[in-house]
């Protein structure tokens, strides 16, 4: 479900499209779906639901809810989709991206060993704020939920929560589904009234514990999106220092998702590194180091602080050790790029190429007006500019502005 608005965002953007490590946090539910391999999937989307559609995977059904008029009702909208089908149908949330599989995994086993009507995922929250609470019998079954606006002061107390995860029998939701109103404070039809619903005609209502309640974080203001943001960048990091990447300061080293990084590569502090970026063996990067999309570092390189690349190849041992940017370049191996080298890709219409050869030695502040070619093992002298559709020969040096041959010396000599 990705219908909602979401007021509390305060966005013009529809929820589940805003961002977390570099995706879409609908992507993360998308990816849970996927995995789960359901035998068919819907995405109920309402507000902005023609850019929804761009992040969904081909194969989801899409089912555009017009009036946005509560959880129950978006569920209404996509069981048509379902006729004639018997078995489990499970309802996840565009705005709970940080859900495991192997809870959902969990919930859905103990839903079907059991044969319940709705099995819920419940967490227990010393401060349940805004979540719905869950109500219980006599005899401890749980009774229904009551939605945090429309609890008195007693139910505000309950710290057993809904995390909005729930299994449903197909038959048993389509049964009550169509007789929950809209009786509460905001006036929406709210899915978990079903489990009342259930609960009064004697169907069996249970549900599954969750351990650490971060997975079912909620998103629905920008400080739970920073929040998430949190958790999820803390996953990815984990992930890279169990694989031998050492992070100096996880705290300060912000990886988006699509991140390869491999053995022995330390990253130091203050390092932003981009969806769609790969760094190879003991590479060091940072600190202060902000590498973008289509960044691929070869084993052993060094990039140090204040750099940014972009769009770039840097192969092995090449080092850019101090700030600088380099974008849409193609830099061979061993080559030193010296402090303050800028690749001027960006002509204000289209973005050009640099190439630098193997050993080339890039001077201090050298600008490098793209398209450019610096030949193998080529020098450029410091504070050089060397100007659009230049090709600088092997082992050639070069120096000023703009830049000039000044003698050439044999590959022999130079031998860096
Ligand atoms: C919901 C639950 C609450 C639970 C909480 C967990 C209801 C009534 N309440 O509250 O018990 O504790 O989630 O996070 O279900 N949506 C639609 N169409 C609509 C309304 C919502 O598709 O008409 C989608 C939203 O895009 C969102 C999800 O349903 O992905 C949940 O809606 P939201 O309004 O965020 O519900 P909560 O108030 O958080
Ligand atoms: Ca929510």
């Amino acid at each position: 479900m990705a219908a909602g608005k979401s007021t509390r965002m305060k966005s013009a953007k529809a929820k589940v499209l805003h961002r977390i490590c570099g995706r879409p946090m609908l992507a993360y539910v998308l990816d849970l779906v996927k995995e789960l391999k359901a035998q068919k999937t819907i995405a109920v989307l309402g507000y902005g639901h023609k850019e929804v559609r761009g992040v969904l995977p081909p194969g989801v059904k899409v089912v555009i809810q017009k009036r946005l008029l509560g959880t129950a009702d978006a569920v209404r909208q996509a069981l048509p989709s379902l006729k004639g089908f018997r078995g489990t149908v499970l309802v996840l949330y565009g705005d709970t991206p940080l859900l495991r599989l192997a809870t959902v995994k969990k919930l859905l086993k103990h839903h079907e060993a059991n044969n319940l009507a709705a099995t819920l995922l419940t967490a227990h929250l010393e401060k349940p704020e805004s979540y719905g609470r869950i109500l219980r019998d006599a005899y401890s079954g749980i009774r229904g939920i009551v939605e945090a606006k429309d609890a008195d002061d007693y139910q505000k107390q309950i710290k057993e929560i809904n995390t909005g995860i729930i299994c449903f029998d197909r038959e048993r939701l389509a049964e009550v589904i169509a007789k929950v109103k809209a009786d509460n404070r905001k006036k929406e039809y709210y899915l978990t009234d079903t489990i009342s619903l259930l609960y009064k005609r004697g169907y069996l209502v249970n549900c599954v514990k969750l351990e650490d309640f971060n997975e079912a974080l909620g998103i629905n203001s920008r400080l739970d999106l920073a929040q998430a943001i949190a958790l999820a960048q803390q996953r990815i990091n984990e992930e890279f220092m169990k694989q031998g990447v050492t992070l100096v300061d996880p705290r300060s080293t912000f990886i988006s998702f699509g991140v390869t990084i491999g053995e022995d590569s330390i990253i130091y502090p203050f390092t932003v590194i981009e969806s769609n970026v790969t760094i190879s063996k003991r590479c060091s990067v940072g600190p202060f180091a902000r590498l973008r999309q289509g960044t691929f570092l070869q084993d052993d390189c060094q990039v140090g602080n204040f750099i940014e690349i972009v769009r770039s190849k840097l192969s092995f041992k090449t080092r850019a050790k101090h700030f600088g940017y380099l974008g849409d370049a193609s830099i061979g191996r061993q080559v030193n790029i010296g402090a303050g080298t800028v690749t001027a890709n960006y002509d204000g219409s289209k973005k050009n190429v640099t190439k630098i050869g193997d050993k080339a030695f890039i001077g201090s502040d050298s600008v490098l007006v793209a398209p450019v070619t610096i030949g193998r093992g080529a020098t450029t002298g410091a504070g050089s500019v060397v100007t659009r559709n230049t090709k600088v020969a092997d082992n050639a040096v070069v120096v000023g502005v703009p830049a000039k041959i000044l003698l050439k010396i044999k590959a022999k000599i130079k031998q860096r």
